[in-house]
């Protein structure tokens, strides 16, 4: 296998608007990140992804871009950028950028141009139609639940609906159009040059749409959408035609620079994924898959495995893979996957055992490290994101009780992970001197980045030694993946094995105590245990809540 940077990489994902603030407006900035450097640097990340920080009407918190090439005033300006820039490369981090190329804002010049005629020359950025039979083209639903649903918006100027798969304010861009396309690649090669290290590509399978736009064939039960329109995200996911897009875009831009790129596929499973990344497509390095995480549906031990081994002959037949569980659009991990009560700090330090010994780049979201949990939030009104508006009306709408809605909404809502950054108990988390845009998490006062580095068994410690475990042990980027005791439904236990090493990980995936029985070839009293989340055990087949062991074999 071949090494590279971005493999060993550990990412630390930063959404800027709720990071650090520098200048009391109480949102979070450029400037603000860079003071919080060191603070990344001593964790040991190599990479911070940053999310959109371009120009942006803020519709969908940056995913609305009204200037590729320029940066939302909110967040600093160019010149704080190359600062930022600068600050991380002597640091030894790299720095890359999400890239939103399945839509931009409704602002955007493109598509303010495109909109005023039908000979417009940027008429053909945007997927343009006529009404058929007097209503839309086709059935298609907006994946925001906006608006009624539609995922087509009328407009009186030209009399022709155009396609928007989430915001009607964040239009569809039409990459049958070789202009459009040129243009991108131009817009990416300036960032490139300007010495960035790679793009986090949004919605990356979406780019292609279906030949000749047809209706969706899947019924859609209420109260999903209840306007008749389908919210099918199968449509536009891995379309015919999407990989000769992304070998153009390797070709005109990623091949000629030293970068990373991942790409966010949803609907994507390990099936469909080798020829978007195994190196001999050139085409991307690797994908954020949603089976883990994304899923509304909690995947139990035995589907965590079953995924995981999946994605590992992925790697294991030429491609690459990502390990996170938690990202801007998530709920916070310990609140799903482990237990954000008395169990948190074991539950926390498991979880990430998993995420950094498992095959695949790794990702950290901000506040993860140090056990940060979901928000509970009392009403609607505290709540910003689309996804989580959008369908809270819809239901209601329906008739749906307001506070059930909201219960049902509360867990998944993308506003769990997006409460400022807990660095301190201080006046509202030390984030800002300002209110902040969105409220600070109440948990602030005993989960932040002070009293995480306080407590030698924090939460944080983990994660700072699983880090610099990765840097000095190939085994845990490059090795093997075979899983063992399978038969244990909540245990979750494989070996890596690179060279001479064989290193044995093992996770009681559940509340209770487990016990097991090793298979004869293990002798784990007589391995070293390299770390774990309780004290070394006595009897080692008896697993604690959420244990986490990591042995060395050889
Ligand atoms: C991706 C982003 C999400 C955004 C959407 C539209 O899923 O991660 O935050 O809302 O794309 O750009
Ligand atoms: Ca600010």
């Amino acid at each position: 296998m071949k090494k590279t940077w971005w493999k060993e990489a550990v990412v630390y994902q930063i959404y800027p608007k709720s990071f650090q603030d520098s200048n009391g407006d109480g949102i979070g900035d450029l400037q603000g990140i860079l003071r919080r450097l060191d603070y990344i640097q001593s964790l040991g990340a190599t990479v911070i992804w940053l999310n959109p920080i371009y120009a942006s009407p803020q519709v969908d918190n940056g995913y609305d871009i009204s200037d590729y090439q320029a940066i939302n005033p909110a967040f600093g300006t160019l010149d704080d950028f190359k600062q930022l820039l600068d600050g991380a490369h002597r640091r030894g981090i790299r720095v890359i950028m999400d890239m939103v190329l399945n839509h931009t804002s409704d602002k955007h010049r493109w598509f303010q141009e495109s909109r005023k005629s039908k000979d417009n020359p940027y008429r053909d950025f945007y997927i343009w139609r006529p009404a058929r039979d007097g209503k839309e083209p086709n059935n298609w639903g907006n994946y925001f639940y906006e608006d009624r649903g539609s995922a087509w918006e009328w407009d009186e100027a030209t009399q022709e609906y155009y396609l928007h798969n989430y915001s009607k304010k964040m239009p569809d861009l039409n990459w049958d159009c070789p202009s459009m396309r040129q243009e991108i690649y131009k817009m990416l090669r300036w960032w490139c040059d300007l010495g960035i290290d790679g793009f986090r590509l949004d919605a990356i399978n979406r780019l292609q749409k279906p030949q000749g736009l047809p209706d969706s064939p899947r019924p859609c039960a209420p109260p999903v959408n209840p306007y008749g329109y389908i919210v099918d995200r199968e449509m536009c996911a891995n379309q015919p035609g999407i990989h000769e897009l992304l070998k153009e875009l390797n070709r005109e831009v990623f091949s000629r620079y030293d970068i990373m790129t991942v790409g966010e596929t949803g609907n994507l499973t390990s099936i469909k994924a080798l020829p978007y990344v195994s190196e001999s497509s050139r085409e991307i390095n690797m994908v954020f898959h949603f089976e883990i995480a994304k899923n509304p549906h909690l995947v139990t031990p035995a589907e965590y495995k079953d995924i995981q081994k999946r994605w590992a002959d992925v790697i294991r037949q030429g491609g690459w893979g990502t390990q996170y569980l938690t990202n801007h659009d998530s709920p916070r991990q310990i609140s799903r996957f482990g237990d954000d009560g008395e169990l948190r700090v074991p539950s926390g330090k498991m979880l990430a055992m998993l995420t950094h010994t498992q095959p695949g780049t790794v990702y950290v979201y901000q506040g993860e490290e140090i056990g940060m949990i979901n928000v509970d939030f009392p009403s609607i009104d505290y709540y910003d994101e689309r996804y989580t508006l959008g369908k809270y009306q819809s239901m209601v709408e329906q008739g749906a009780d307001p506070k059930a809605a909201l219960d049902s909404l509360k867990m998944m809502s993308r506003d769990n992970v997006r409460t400022p950054m807990q660095w301190n108990d201080g006046k509202n988390a030390g984030f800002s001197e300002a209110d902040p845009w969105l409220h600070v998490n109440p948990t602030y006062r005993a989960i932040n980045v002070r009293a995480a580095e306080q407590d030698p068994d924090s939460i944080l410690y983990t994660y700072r030694r699983l880090i610099s475990l990765r840097k000095r042990h190939p085994v845990m980027v490059y090795g093997d993946y075979v899983p063992v005791m399978e038969a244990y439904e909540n245990v979750v236990a494989y070996t890596r094995e690179y060279g001479d090493e064989k290193w044995f990980m093992l996770f009681n995936f559940q509340k209770e105590t487990q016990q097991v029985v090793f298979p004869p070839w293990l002798h784990p009293e007589s391995a070293g245990l390299i770390m774990g989340n309780y004290p070394a055990p006595n009897d080692p087949s008896v697993l604690q809540p959420y244990e986490g062991r990591i042995y060395r074999l050889r």
